[in-house]
């Protein structure tokens, strides 16, 4: 007898876990990691800090700080083969399905009996490595090896460019904004992948395959693109009603949980506003025009611009190409994705849905086939 089961499509409303390391209140536009708020955060914390938080669920002390900072520093570098692997990439390769095969080879060179937990600092670490050495592979430049002594956010710079550039400490601050969302789709599949007790590289592929969608990280470089398609803000209006009565979906735009701004949108733009003052930041008038006619177009449906509407803008004036942005939001989100799986394996259960079948039953070989 057939059980009577209803669809959620696409899991809308569906809770799957009790979780205690970010909280999203849609309504509102408020994001809060461990009890923090995320503006409370963005403003007196960095990176490594707000890293230990959603590791540990609590500030770290001095002795703490020193020591995540020190493990994140010390595990940078990438086994050498890996490097010469990396260099006989086909150089049009994404850099997300870069990112992703790189992550599935270092599991070829982990050792096997490290706990989840010292894997999540290693592939943090080693994240940005695999990201800032791709970019100077593709582009025929001679690698920059990580530097101990700097911060994890302006390593990355420095692997990147060869050296840290003015207002640094918004990338920094970028990230953090970037860290942690709950359970959206690369922390759910992760999750599902986690829950079969599979293998911390498996997850984070799963993880950075499911980011690259252009409905969920790949949207940032999606927004670049349109703002250099639009090329001038006379531009604005035709290209985005163009959007609108073909009926698609405008990136930057949308979330399943905020029904108001996005507040890490929201952060973005205000720090791109005040280097919008200070210095040339390309495409941000072009962006206020898009959002402002997108809002009044989409009130009733409550779209507002998400993270990756603005964040494009900000990589963009550090001189990250965009097809790179998406990778940024996974050196970031590889702290949730690994705090998420560490959280629900405590209370681990295999997730296994069901689906209602609607196809043909009954049927007969022989009979189908026309034969005795
Ligand atoms: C991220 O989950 C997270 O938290 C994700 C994220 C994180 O930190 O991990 O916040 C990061 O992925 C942000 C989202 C980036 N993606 C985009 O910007 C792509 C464009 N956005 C949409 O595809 C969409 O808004 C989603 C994917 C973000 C949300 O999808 P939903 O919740 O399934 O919403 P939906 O597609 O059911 O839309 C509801 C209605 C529809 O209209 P109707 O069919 O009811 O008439 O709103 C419309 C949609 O057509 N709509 C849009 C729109 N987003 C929704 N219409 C135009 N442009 C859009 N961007």
């Amino acid at each position: 007898m057939d059980i009577d089961f209803d669809v959620k499509h696409g899991l809308e409303g569906v809770a799957v876990a009790i979780s205690s390391i970010s909280y999203i209140d849609g309504e509102k536009g408020k994001l809060v990691y461990r009890g923090f708020e995320i503006e409370d955060l963005v403003e007196n914390s960095h990176f490594e800090e707000t890293a230990y938080l959603i590791w540990f669920s609590s500030l770290p002390n001095e002795n703490e700080i020193d020591f995540i900072t020190s493990m994140l520093a010390k595990k940078r570098t990438l086994p050498k083969k890996i490097i010469e692997m990396m260099k006989s990439f086909p150089k049009n390769a994404h850099p997300m399905g870069v990112l992703r095969s790189v992550v599935s080879l270092l599991g070829m060179y982990s050792k096997k009996d490290s706990s989840t937990l010292e894997n999540a600092i290693n592939l943090t670490a080693k994240i940005p490595t695999i990201i800032a050495y791709w970019y100077r592979i593709k582009n025929n430049l001679p690698l920059i090896p990580p530097k101990e002594s700097l911060k994890h956010s302006e390593n990355f710079l420095y692997m990147m460019f060869g050296e840290i550039p003015k207002h640094s400490d918004l990338f920094d601050k970028a990230l953090i904004l970037h860290l942690e969302q709950g359970m959206n789709a690369s922390t759910f599949a992760s999750t599902v992948t986690a829950s079969t007790l599979s293998d911390i590289y498996s997850i984070i592929t799963t993880a950075i395959g499911t980011l690259k969608g252009p409905l969920h990280g790949g949207a940032n470089e999606k927004v670049l693109n349109m703002f250099k398609e639009i090329k001038s803000v006379e531009n604005v209006e035709p290209y985005i009603y163009t959007l609108i009565s073909n009926k698609e979906k405008i990136m930057g735009f949308g979330h399943r949980i905020y029904k108001t701004y996005d507040p890490r949108a929201k952060i973005l733009k205000h720090w791109i506003k005040d280097l919008f003052l200070k210095d040339n930041v390309e495409y941000f008038e072009i962006a206020l025009k898009v959002e402002e006619i997108v809002i009044k177009e989409f009130k009733e449906k409550k779209i507002f611009p998400n993270v990756d509407f603005y964040s494009g803008i900000l990589y963009n004036y550090f001189n990250i190409p965009s097809e790179f942005f998406t990778t940024i939001f996974a050196m970031a989100r590889i702290v949730g994705w690994t705090a998420h799986a560490m959280e629900y394996r405590k209370n681990n259960r295999i997730f296994r849905p069901r689906s209602i079948y609607n196809g043909p039953k009954g049927l007969k070989y022989k009979e189908v086939k026309g034969v005795e």
